[in-house]
């Protein structure tokens, strides 16, 4: 069985992360999206409803399960047997950090990394821009599934609410 992780933080999922999701999921038996548990970064989502958001814009996808991890990537791949961590690449700005990345994970364990070109459609998408434009009102439909942008909105107006207060 040749299995592979999509890992990130998701805080929201968006388009283009579903994007790589569903390509890695064509080219391996079984696909993984691990959510980072990153207790020092402040996130619009907590891990349960990154995880439960995520299994849902999956669920058509039969091969994709959805889990979280802390730690390193490395020792959640091993735990899994899972031989492959696939990433998308948006620009050359990307390929630095991630190529160190790679390199250190491949030294620790021998995992591999297989870099998917993201698609032009969405090779300026962040998940941190989009809570960006939003907060301020720009219109981010269609970067991320309609499911998702409701429950963003709704915890941004939360946000602001309390922040007002
Ligand atoms: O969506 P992000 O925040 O860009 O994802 C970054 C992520 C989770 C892929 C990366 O930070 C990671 O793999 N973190 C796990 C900790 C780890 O293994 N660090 C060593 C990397 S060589």
């Amino acid at each position: 069985m040749r299995k592979a992780v999509c890992p990130g933080s998701f805080d929201p999922v968006t388009n283009g992360h579903l994007d790589i999701i569903a390509r890695a999921a064509r080219q391996f038996d079984e696909v993984t999206v691990a959510v980072l548990i990153n207790k020092r970064k402040a996130s619009l989502f907590t891990v349960e409803e990154r995880i439960e958001i995520l299994t849902t814009a999956t669920a058509s996808m039969g091969n994709v399960v959805v889990d979280a991890f802390h730690g390193l990537l490395v020792d959640f791949c091993q735990e899994r047997d899972i031989s492959a961590i696939v990433k998308g690449l948006r620009a050359v700005s990307d390929f630095d950090y991630e190529l160190q990345m790679a390199q250190m994970n491949h030294r620790l364990t021998g995992v591999e990394t297989l870099f998917v070109s993201t698609n032009p459609l969405y090779s300026y998408l962040s998940s941190s821009l989009v809570k960006e434009v939003a907060t301020y009102g720009g219109d981010v439909s269609g970067l991320l599934p309609d499911m998702v942008l409701e429950r963003m909105n709704a915890k941004l107006v939360a946000k602001a609410a309390n922040e007002a207060k």
